[in-house]
């Protein structure tokens, strides 16, 4: 599928110029059209009835998770369905086997998700590492391998920072972690559906996802790998309808995994649609768009650094699918609203959900930054509006 097939499944890019895929992304029509299939002809609960309907929810629900497994490298059985990225890592910090002494190493560039687990977990003796990034927000494997020790339980990395877009070297790190015989656990919320991503091949235990990013599937979706030699380690931390084999007055049998993580009624719907956006990303072909998006980051990257008065953050060859900026002497929220405002361009604006990545890159006394973020379906032209824009913003306002 070309940029224009797959732009001519979202009309809402002929409404904005959305340049924000990394908060969400907008969901193509056979994605909307697979969950309407659901709503229209077979709206029943999973794993449950006995009926025809339930039983082709149940398992359209199985082959969304064949698929996202597929789509990783890994099993069926390895995928919990979650509501969000922030939920699937919040399933290993509450989940996942820590005792007192236990230490967890984790960049200073994360999104607060990939930290406020760990922090929380500080109050119960587990010692958290922060490994801080250069100026770029990159992050050098051989701090990892300096501070990684015999009490270290697990090392969580970011794949693409959502504030900078800085891109860690995974798969070297996934070595380092392993030679040390520790676990390992990657935040691919802003790379999965934007490059492919290989499980084994990065050796990670878990995989924290979202459903609505770079995957293009529904809000409300998400999930975590975990790799199938340490998933029953976890403990399931929302028990209920679904998550048992046999209860008695006293006590209960979990079911197998990974049905005992998905406690309650799930986002059946939205499940489906991410089954949907996976097929609709094979369509594309991750190849196309990884391609398209390196060249697209690279132009927009060397255009903004041209304008006046511009400060980027991030070095040119670690970023991946967006550019953090300021205009000098202008607000970021000032500009993400003007941008908005003047040519209905929609970019994120501020902290982004990472205090500690914004202080690193030296942008917090600046109130954030702008971040432009982009997917397969944004277009040359669309990034020359706002560079454009940017330029004029910079000549009336700038300092
Ligand atoms: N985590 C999303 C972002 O970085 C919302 O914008």
């Amino acid at each position: 599928m070309k940029v224009a097939d797959v732009r001519a499944d979202i009309p809402f890019l002929d409404e904005v110029i959305y340049i924000d895929a990394a908060s969400t992304t907008p969901t193509p029509q056979p994605v909307v059209d697979a969950m309407c299939e659901y709503y229209y002809h077979f709206n029943s609960n999973t794993g449950r009835g006995a009926y025809r309907t339930a039983i082709k929810a149940t398992a359209e629900v199985r082959n969304t998770r064949e698929k996202l497994a597929k789509f990783i490298n890994s099993d069926p059985m390895e995928i919990i369905f979650t509501k969000n990225t922030t939920e699937a890592i919040n399933l290993v910090g509450h989940g996942f086997k820590f005792e007192k002494g236990d230490s967890i190493i984790v960049p200073n560039i994360e999104h607060h998700s990939n930290l406020l687990p760990w922090l929380n977990l500080q109050k119960k003796g587990i010692n958290v590492n922060i490994i801080k990034s250069d100026e770029y927000g990159r992050v050098n494997p051989a701090d990892i391998e300096d501070t990684i020790d015999e009490t270290t339980k697990l090392v969580t990395v970011t794949h693409v920072s959502n504030s900078i877009g800085s891109l860690l070297p995974v798969e070297e790190i996934g070595k380092i972690v392993k030679e040390n015989n520790s676990y390992y656990m990657v935040d691919a919320a802003q790379s999965i559906g934007h490059m492919s991503l290989d499980v084994k091949k990065i050796k990670a235990d878990f995989v924290a996802s979202p459903g609505h990013k770079g995957l293009l599937g529904p809000v409300g979706t998400g999930f975590l790998y975990c790799n199938q030699e340490i998933i029953e380690d976890l403990e399931p931390i929302n028990l209920g309808g679904g998550t048992v084999l046999d209860v008695t007055e006293d006590d209960f049998k979990l079911s197998k995994v990974p049905g005992r993580f998905e406690g309650g009624t799930q986002n059946i719907s939205g499940i489906i649609g991410l089954g949907g956006a996976v097929d609709y990303l094979n369509r594309i072909g991750m190849e196309k768009i990884e391609e398209h998006g390196k060249k697209l980051t690279k132009f927009m990257y060397n255009e903004i650094k041209e304008i006046e008065n511009s400060i980027v953050y991030g070095h040119p060859e670690a970023i991946y699918d967006m550019v953090g900026f300021n205009i000098s002497g202008v607000n970021c929220h000032d500009v993400a609203k003007i941008l908005d405002e003047q040519k209905n361009i929609c970019v994120r604006s501020g902290m982004h959900c990472a205090i500690p990545a914004i202080r690193q890159i030296g942008a917090y006394d600046l109130g954030g930054t702008v971040r432009a973020s982009i997917h397969y379906y944004n277009t040359k032209e669309e990034i020359q509006t706002l560079i454009d824009t940017l330029e004029e913003i910079s000549r009336y306002l700038g300092n």
